[in-house]
């Protein structure tokens, strides 16, 4: 099947796009287009990406504007110390990987953590999966080169295929098509796995079976008894709530492709502004957040509930800068600042940004990622992290908080549902020697299953102790 030029359709993409936006809405929504963009692939065919786009701007929206309206809500209650984000998932999805098993697994983790938040901390969870979308990813390096061959980096599913071959590693624009796709299928099995019933809280047992005991599971499983008590005590005395079965489940990317971001951009028929519709909420990742780039720009001109992620080098004056150029009215969960400093670093290079933020008064969302600023290599070659410096960032992340009066408003982590042994430590210690035995990912190292676990419970003492 060509998939990349359905139907024979001949409408040019913009107009294909935005029949009901005024010229004014149509110029900012192309306006990054006019700016320099880094990290995008570098298409072999322009008139086969213009074909795919044009069939991509006709597919339905992903997610609804009105749901990114509600999140853009509980991102605002988070900023204000009322709520906890929990974003989570893979750090780069694939479409071998689109399986239920696996996605089920992923969400339960993501749900597992929560309900730890939930219970040990007393705040609301605000939920959200680095899930259906993560299939593009920014590279250090454009090329790679084995015995002598070089060839186009791994860029993510939606542009290229990882083996190591010309053909794989070539940019192919069908794949944006697969990506959304992937994303469509994940999206509706969360959705019906978080509304029907398998989040339902009088389930919390069942989401740990299948994992062999070790610290942690007890723990968990000692939460868990603590909460079907309170559920037995809820039901006998009456109070029965919806809430209890269902969960609202967000989904989140970087935006990095930006054609392809451009093509799920729609105009809200109830408000006649512009959302980005791939996902609910989307983020500029360390490498293209300059703020005369292509990707400040087209995020800057849709409605959803956005975040940057903000590296050690950040300056007090960058972030001011991203505030006007991202949510210069101050519109409460309109931005979340993503600090990934790594462990040594953040009680130096944070408080100068976040005091700076307190000084502008206007409203950011402060989320720690402690996953970007500490990945090492090990001696055998393997990229990974230590459990015990992720650990320290978000200890680190706390404190500077408690120390500027302001709140820390989440965690934004690369996990998997598997048991897999990419990230060094947790309380089934992971050593160097043991670290090949299921090294999955094809990009960053992510927690397993466990050590997603051990730090939901770090994460709920820190913001005991932060609240009480
Ligand atoms: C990521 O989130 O996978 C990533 C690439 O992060 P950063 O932009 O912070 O380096
Ligand atoms: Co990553």
């Amino acid at each position: 099947m060509d998939i990349s030029a359905p139907h024979g359709s001949k409408t040019t993409r913009i107009g294909h796009m935005f029949e009901d936006a005024d010229q004014e809405t149509l110029a900012r929504i192309l306006a990054w287009r006019d700016k320099p963009a880094k990290h995008q692939p570098a298409w072999p065919n322009t008139e086969e990406l213009e074909a795919t786009l044009s069939y991509l701007s006709t597919l339905p929206p992903l997610v609804f504007a009105g749901e990114s309206d509600q999140l853009k809500e509980k991102m605002a209650a988070a900023g204000r110390g009322e709520a906890f984000v929990l974003m989570g998932g893979d750090c780069a999805e694939t479409f071998a990987d689109c399986r239920a098993d696996r996605i089920r697994a992923r969400v339960r983790t993501v749900l597992q953590m929560a309900v730890v938040l939930t219970y040990g901390a007393s705040v609301p969870v605000v939920k959200i999966g680095r899930m259906a979308g993560q299939f593009a990813k920014p590279r250090s390096s454009a090329t790679e080169t084995y015995g002598g061959t070089t060839l186009t980096s791994y860029m993510g599913d939606a542009v290229n295929g990882h083996e190591f071959t010309e053909e794989a590693r070539t940019p192919d624009p069908r794949r944006l098509v697969e990506a959304y796709q992937h994303s469509a299928s994940t999206l509706n099995l969360i959705r019906a796995f978080t509304t029907g019933g398998f989040a339902d809280l009088t389930k919390v047992h069942e989401w740990n079976k299948g994992f062999m005991a070790n610290p942690a599971y007890a723990r968990y499983e000692a939460l868990a008894g603590q909460i079907d008590r309170a559920m037995r005590f809820m039901k006998a005395a009456g109070v029965s709530d919806e809430s209890f079965r269902t969960v609202d489940f967000y989904s989140s990317h970087e935006a990095l492709i930006l054609p392809y971001e451009e093509a799920m951009t729609r105009i809200d028929s109830r408000t006649g502004t512009p959302y980005n519709t791939s996902a609910h909420l989307l983020w500029i990742g360390e490498r293209t957040r300059e703020l005369d780039g292509a990707h400040v720009e087209m995020l800057s001109h849709v409605r959803n509930p956005i975040g940057v992620k903000l590296g050690p080098t950040t300056t007090a004056q960058e972030v001011r800068a991203l505030i006007d150029k991202l949510n210069p009215m101050g519109e409460p969960g309109r931005l979340t600042l993503i600090a990934r400093m790594g462990a040594s670093r953040v009680c130096e290079v944070l408080p100068t940004l976040v005091e700076a933020v307190k000084a502008d008064g206007r409203p950011v969302t402060w989320v720690t990622d402690p996953m970007h600023g500490n990945t090492i290599t090990a001696s055998n070659g393997l990229k990974t992290r230590r459990l015990e410096d992720i650990l320290a960032e978000i200890r680190g992340f706390f404190a500077v908080h408690r120390e500027a009066g302001t709140y820390p408003a989440g965690i934004h982590i690369e996990l998997t549902g598997d048991d897999v042994t990419e990230v060094l430590g947790g309380s089934e210690e992971i050593v160097e020697d043991t670290l090949g035995e299921r090294y999955m990912t094809l990009v960053d190292p992510r927690l397993n299953h466990q050590q997603s676990l051990e730090m939901a419970f770090l994460v709920a003492e820190e913001l005991q102790q932060h609240l009480a």
